[in-house]
């Protein structure tokens, strides 16, 4: 019997996106090495997919005669469709950006009232994927809904498949009506910065979301991500190191070890923001490592919440298909602790449970009851723990 097709972003949707670390320097050579990168140094067989370009590839203040949207030559000489091309002939995926208004957050043409022209544009050109941001656009949520609608049905009418990736920040409450206008993801906060911490930006008017911050948003909306549509905690920082385009100064390899866990147990796309034709092997370690990434992708599809909390360590818990659990340690404090994992914690009681690191890769012990952990300052100790 064949199986049926999994519907779009069954599993959190993976791959790069080209803002944190190129911000308007997005162009087409970049575009290609990344794809390049993503097959050639293993991404792809992890399943990371799409590549991304985000704001600033269009010509600013203009649209051409016909009102359609102009690459920028000097960013993409050879233009969108070639490039889409090279991209899929990779196997690869193709995304592109826009705004519910008329001027992007940088300030490049949106799409409000272009949405079925803008739509059929990047179909003509052969994108797989729009992220659709919203600056410039009134703040309440009925106006929201109602341009993000405008744009999935124009998508929808084109008669390709787009993954449509909403970003109005959360503000909006997205998560309550994402799926309804066609999104399969929608940002659940601001922009996230490199940085353990939140940054206050423009005198304190916005906030850069810093990583810590982010566990207790992915807590408190777990319960609304699940197969087709997922709570996005935003792109990926890991490997920036304050390099990239976006603020925070970089972390440090526990925070980045951290910051993908948390994005792994939260079911969060994971959508890698750094330089992958120039990684270390920590950062390499962090991105591609098939058994942390399987919780992510894991087809129960379930968020993960917090369970419990022991000073500054919380316990969270992420049930998997195959009736194993993902347990995370998460030390949000600046010193080392030691916690106890216990059966309750798990879900699993009674049975003997077999616990494996998935980050060390480890079979780390056996227990019925209770067994202890070290976990380091801002340190995520990731589980696996099965009932033999
Ligand atoms: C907003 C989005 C970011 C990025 C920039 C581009 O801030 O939230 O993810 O797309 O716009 O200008």
């Amino acid at each position: 019997m064949l199986d049926s097709p999994k519907p779009l972003a069954y599993t959190p949707p993976m791959g790069w996106n080209s803002w944190n670390m190129l911000g308007s320097k997005v162009d087409e050579a970049s575009i290609r090495d990344t794809a390049d990168a993503i097959v050639s140094m293993g991404f792809k067989d992890l399943g990371y997919e799409y590549v991304v370009i985000d704001d600033c590839w269009s010509e600013k203040g203009k649209r051409d005669s016909d009102g359609n949207l102009i690459p920028n030559p000097e960013k993409f000489p050879n233009g969108l469709k070639a490039l889409a091309d090279y991209v899929h002939g990779k196997g690869l995926k193709i995304g592109i950006y826009s705004d519910a208004a008329d001027r992007t957050c940088g300030g490049y043409p949106g799409s409000y009232g272009f949405e079925e022209q803008d739509a059929a544009l990047w179909a003509s050109f052969g994108f797989d994927f729009l992220k659709y941001d919203y600056c410039n656009a009134p703040d309440d949520q009925a106006t929201a809904i109602d341009r993000y609608t405008r744009m999935g049905d124009a998508l929808r009418k084109t008669g390709r498949e787009f993954l449509y990736s909403l970003c109005e920040w959360g503000g909006r409450s997205p998560q309550l009506w994402g799926r309804q206008v066609g999104g399969q993801m929608w940002r659940v906060s601001g922009d996230i910065f490199d940085s353990w911490i939140n940054i206050a930006m423009d005198g304190g008017r916005w906030y850069g979301i810093g990583v810590d911050i982010s566990l207790d948003v992915a807590d408190d909306l777990h319960e609304f991500g699940g197969p087709g549509g997922w709570n996005d905690l935003d792109m990926l920082v890991v490997g920036l190191k304050g390099k990239g385009h976006i603020s925070g100064g970089g972390m440090s390899f526990l925070e980045y070890q951290t910051h993908m866990s948390l994005w792994v147990i939260a079911c969060s796309p994971l959508m890698i923001g750094c330089d992958i034709t120039k990684m270390d092997g920590e950062t390499a370690g962090l991105l591609l490592n098939p058994e942390v990434i399987a919780v992510n992708q894991d087809p129960l599809g379930k968020p993960g919440r917090r369970v419990r909390t022991q000073g500054r360590v919380e316990t969270w818990r992420k049930p998997l298909a195959d009736g194993s659990v993902a347990v995370a340690l998460i030390n949000r404090g600046s010193s080392v602790q030691e916690v106890s994992l216990k059966a309750s914690d798990a879900g699993l009681l009674d049975s003997t449970k077999h616990v494996r690191n998935l980050w060390t890769g480890k079979d780390i012990a056996d227990f019925t009851w209770e067994m202890k952990q070290k976990v380091e300052a801002h340190e995520t100790i990731l589980l696996k723990v099965m009932a033999q």
